[in-house]
Formats: structure tokens, sequence, C-alpha cells
């Protein structure tokens, strides 16, 4: 399979001058399609730090990261901004959607912001809305959606673009264990099916049997080998 995301020695620094902080150092993943990798560790360990710089949230202090077959740590913001939305689906703690917007409008806004809102991105909206259990949730609003219903929706706007990069910082945080696992689950059935390389950074170490491969962080350094690190990962 070949490597669709590739962070090679991402070094990160917060503030400048005298009170700079070294969060990430000299950190690499390679990611192949139809890969789900689970980053875990402390909290503070840079783990929130590391998955925006590989979804183009952030620019690392060094180092290169490539995406497919492109090396994007040089590019514009406006660059920077169509690979965010064409090429990389994100998923948060919190859904973050709309208030004002349908669950439907929702994922049409992410078509329309990347220049695609055509009869195909609505039939792909309702297919996503279909395979996720929210078909009859369509014409609701935010407000009326359980937690876990947001959360579905927040994974099927972030697979609105089919992109080929899935990242997801503790998606099932707000979520209960069942719910949490389901969110999980239809992650993991993305990658497989569609051949994603995503990245879940997760607290719950009863999801690590969903996916791939563990990695990781701890003061800045991602390992791949849990016998490393030195405390218990939460
Ligand atoms: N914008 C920022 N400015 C300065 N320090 C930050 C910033 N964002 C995060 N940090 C610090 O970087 C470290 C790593 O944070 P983060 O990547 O959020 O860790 P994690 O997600 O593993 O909990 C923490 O010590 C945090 O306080
Ligand atoms: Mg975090």
């Amino acid at each position: 399979m070949s490597t669709q995301l590739w962070l090679e020695n991402i070094t990160k620094e917060y503030g400048d001058g005298d009170t700079t902080v070294k969060v990430l150092k000299n950190v690499s993943l390679e990611v192949k399609a139809g890969e789900f990798v689970a980053v875990v560790g402390p909290s503070g360990a840079g783990k929130s730090t590391f998955l925006s710089i590989a979804g183009a949230l952030l620019s690392p202090t060094r180092g290169k990261i490539v995406i497919g077959n492109q090396d994007i740590s040089t590019l514009s913001d406006k660059e920077l901004n169509a690979i965010r939305l064409q090429r990389i689906g994100f998923v948060f703690q919190s859904a973050n959607l709309i208030p004002y917007l349908t669950v439907r409008d929702q994922l049409l806004l992410i078509a329309e912001l990347a220049g695609n809102h055509n009869k195909e991105a609505e039939k792909r909206a309702d297919e996503l809305l279909l395979r996720l259990g929210l078909a009859h949730r369509a014409d609701h609003y935010p407000e009326s959606l359980s937690g876990g219903e947001r959360q579905r929706v927040a994974i099927a706007r972030a697979w609105m673009n089919n992109p080929e990069i899935i990242l997801a910082d503790e998606p099932t945080a707000s979520l209960d264990s069942e719910r949490g696992r389901d969110v999980v689950e239809m992650l993991a059935d993305e990658v497989k099916l569609r051949q994603k390389a995503a990245v879940m950074v997760t607290h719950d170490k009863r999801m690590l049997d969903l996916v791939d491969r563990v990695v990781y962080i701890e003061d800045g350094m991602l390992s791949e080998r849990p016998e490393q690190v030195p405390h218990p990962v939460h």
C-alpha cells in the first residue's frame, strides 16, 4: 500500500525568544492508504498539536508534511485551505455544528465551500446520512439531536468531500462508551472501505482493538513500542 500521509522530523515550538516551549521533538509518522492509526499518551504530551500539523491547521517549526505525493510544507495559506477542504476530513471532540443549518445543509455547505455543490454532492450527502443512521434527521437542526447523533453528523461532514485523510481528535470524548464505540467502528469501516489513511487521538484504551496500529506520544516524542513509554497510558 502506498503512503498517504507522511510526517517527517516534525518539531514544534510555541512562543518565541526566552519563552519557547518545544512541544514536539523530531516526530515522524507514516500512514498508508487503508491504515487506521491511534495516537495515545498523557494529557499535554503534544497529541493535538501533532494532529493539527498533520491536518495543515498549524505549521511546524521544522519538518516536512507530505500528503499523497505532495509536500505541503511550502504551500501558501490559500493552497493549504484548499487541501484542508478537499483532502482532509477532521472530526473533533465536540461536533461544532452550525446551529442554523439542518443536518443535510451542514454537509452541503462543505461541498459548497469546495466549489462542488451539485447533484452528485446531494446524492453523496443523502448516502452518508443513510449510512450513518441519520436519514430521518436530515431536516432537523443540531439542537434537536442527541450527542451521538451530532457526532455522527460531524463525521458525515468530514467525509463529505471524500478526503483521502481522516483525522480525529478524541472523537468519543463527549459520548458514552457504546456510542463512542459506534463512532470509532464507523471510522474503521470507512478506512477499509475507501482505503483512507486515518489518525485518531484517543484516551480510551477500549477502542484500540479497532485500529491497525497504536503509537505513543509522550513528552513530545513519538514511539511505536509501548514498552518504551515509562508511564502507563491513560
Ligand atoms: N497555542 C499554544 N501556545 C502555547 N502552548 C501551547 C499551545 N497549544 C498547546 N500548547 C502546549 O503544548 C503542550 C501540548 O499540548 P497539546 O498538543 O494540546 O497536548 P495533548 O493534546 O497531548 O493534550 C501543552 O503543554 C500545551 O499547554
Ligand atoms: Mg489534545
